[in-house]
């Protein structure tokens, strides 16, 4: 059962800002969403940031793992340049300035445990910790790594969680339970309308990521998908799903 927000700004504002900033949340929010995906990434020192990519060229200019860099190293790294001229010297955010943004805010989260290589239970650990320290009901966790999810669960199992994957696997309703998962996340482009019935059937959250065009995300409300993330936060408003339902 999804008793979240239907339409999710992904990584905070899709193509509109530098992904998994402040800039990007505070775009989601001029949208009208109250809904973010983020990616959240364990660094030195225990501390987390927002981040997609395990090292620095492509959002952050230079070299290196972003896990060897420390948050206050990371906060005087420019995030936003990379997107455009607007956005220049936008800084790394951390995680705990991304929630009480959010928070303040009223944009429920889902926060993506991004573990770098290696550290997938490390990273699931400090993320829960993280949250559990959030109010009841405003983040849900996801991630591609079991391992994480399990870590996530260990720590803070009365923080929702939901199972990332590309297609849906084989196993998906036993790993879902093993997990105590609520939900899970699918790549849009792999999901069958059969896939979508057992789903829902079985009593799961189903979301899909990573939704641009609007007649995709009305095909994919009509075979039961409970909500999207989206990159084209002007073509696909937070109230789309409702309306298409
Ligand atoms: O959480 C959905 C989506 O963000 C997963 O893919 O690579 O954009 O983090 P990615
Ligand atoms: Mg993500």
């Amino acid at each position: 059962m999804w008793t979240y927000p239907r339409v999710v700004a992904h990584r905070g504002g899709g193509i509109l800002a530098p992904e998994n900033t402040m800039a990007a949340l505070r775009c989601a929010v001029a949208y009208g969403f109250h809904a973010v995906e983020f990616d959240v990434m364990a660094v030195r020192g225990d501390g987390l940031v927002l981040m997609h990519d395990p090292v620095r060229g492509r959002t952050v200019p230079g070299e290196g793992m972003i896990a060897d860099f420390t948050l206050e190293e990371l906060s005087s790294m420019d995030a936003g340049s990379w997107h455009s001229p607007p956005f220049c010297g936008e800084p790394v955010v951390s995680f705990a300035d991304a929630a009480q943004f959010c928070l303040a805010h009223d944009v429920w989260m889902n926060a993506e445990i991004k573990p770098a290589s290696g550290v997938e239970i490390r990273t699931g650990y400090l993320v829960a910790e993280a949250c559990k320290r959030l109010p009841v009901g405003r983040v849900l966790l996801s991630s591609f790594s079991v391992d994480a999810l399990a870590a996530a669960q260990d720590v803070a199992p009365e923080v929702p969680r939901a199972w990332l994957v590309d297609a849906v696997p084989a196993d998906w309703e036993s790993t879902l339970r093993r997990l105590g998962a609520s939900a899970l996340h699918v790549n849009a482009r792999c999901l069958t309308a059969a896939q979508a019935l057992a789903v829902k059937g079985a009593g799961f959250g189903l979301f899909c990521y990573t939704v641009n065009e609007p007649d995709q995300a009305r095909a994919l409300r009509a075979i039961g998908v409970d909500a999207i993330c989206t990159d084209r936060l002007d073509l696909i408003g937070p109230y789309f799903f409702d309306q298409a339902a």
